[in-house]
């Protein structure tokens, strides 16, 4: 796992850590893939886990694998499952990319909502979405399945322009048929002014 993930481990409260060390039946092994028939939505990075678990339960016709490092918002993503029982949740707690590096069948759609920016010219390399990621996801998904990035960072805004204009697999389209919730991310955005974009990007070939 990459070494920033670290520092992101918060302060756990004795409710988090009990769900941390559950064996909640969302949780999944490195790439295994959840049982079911209906269409898959890999969600890369749902923080806080508040509005994930809202677009779960608003979006029952598809099951999502919520992946996310950050041990507090996991925590928080198990217990509504434990809570709850929704029937269309996974989870697993790790970078996205070693998971999709496993994954031995196909996905329907992934979805990335406010990526960490990492603006500095120096970190960019630890930016989630490359031209590797986009390859990595144009293996896994289903021929027409696509890619739902939204981000208000004007820096990461253009890194995509680049790299969707230098490739010829994914072509950018205007729906990603899911509702979503205002994620603290977003709505972080929305109150700081900034201008936020959304790319959605469709498998071709
Ligand atoms: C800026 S936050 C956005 C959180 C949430 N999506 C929102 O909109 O509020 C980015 C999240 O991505 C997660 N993340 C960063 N790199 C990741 C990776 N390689 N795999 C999975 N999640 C990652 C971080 O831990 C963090 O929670």
């Amino acid at each position: 796992m990459i070494k920033t993930f670290s520092s992101r481990a918060g302060r756990l409260s004795a409710t988090n850590k009990k769900f941390l060390q559950s064996k909640s039946k969302s949780i999944l092994k490195i790439g295994e893939k959840p049982s079911t028939t209906k269409p898959l939505i890999v969600d890369i990075g749902f923080g806080d886990a508040q509005s994930f678990v809202c677009d779960v339960v608003e979006n029952k016709d598809y099951v999502f694998i919520g992946i996310e490092p950050y041990k507090k918002g996991f925590a928080r993503a198990v217990q509504f499952y434990e809570e709850n029982m929704p029937k269309n949740m996974f989870l697993f707690n790790g970078d996205a990319r070693e998971f999709l590096a496993e994954i031995k069948y196909k996905i329907d759609f992934i979805r990335i909502h406010f990526p960490d920016p990492w603006p500095k010219k120096k970190h960019a390399k630890r930016r989630l979405v490359t031209k590797d990621f986009l390859l990595t996801s144009h293996s896994i998904l289903k021929k027409g399945g696509s890619i739902e990035i939204i981000t208000d960072s004007s820096i990461y805004q253009q890194h995509l322009e680049e790299l969707i204009s230098h490739q010829n697999y994914f072509k950018q389209i205007k729906k990603f048929p899911f509702t979503y919730q205002i994620s603290t991310f977003h709505k972080k955005a929305l109150d700081k002014g900034h201008t936020i974009k959304e790319y959605v990007l469709e498998r071709t070939n």
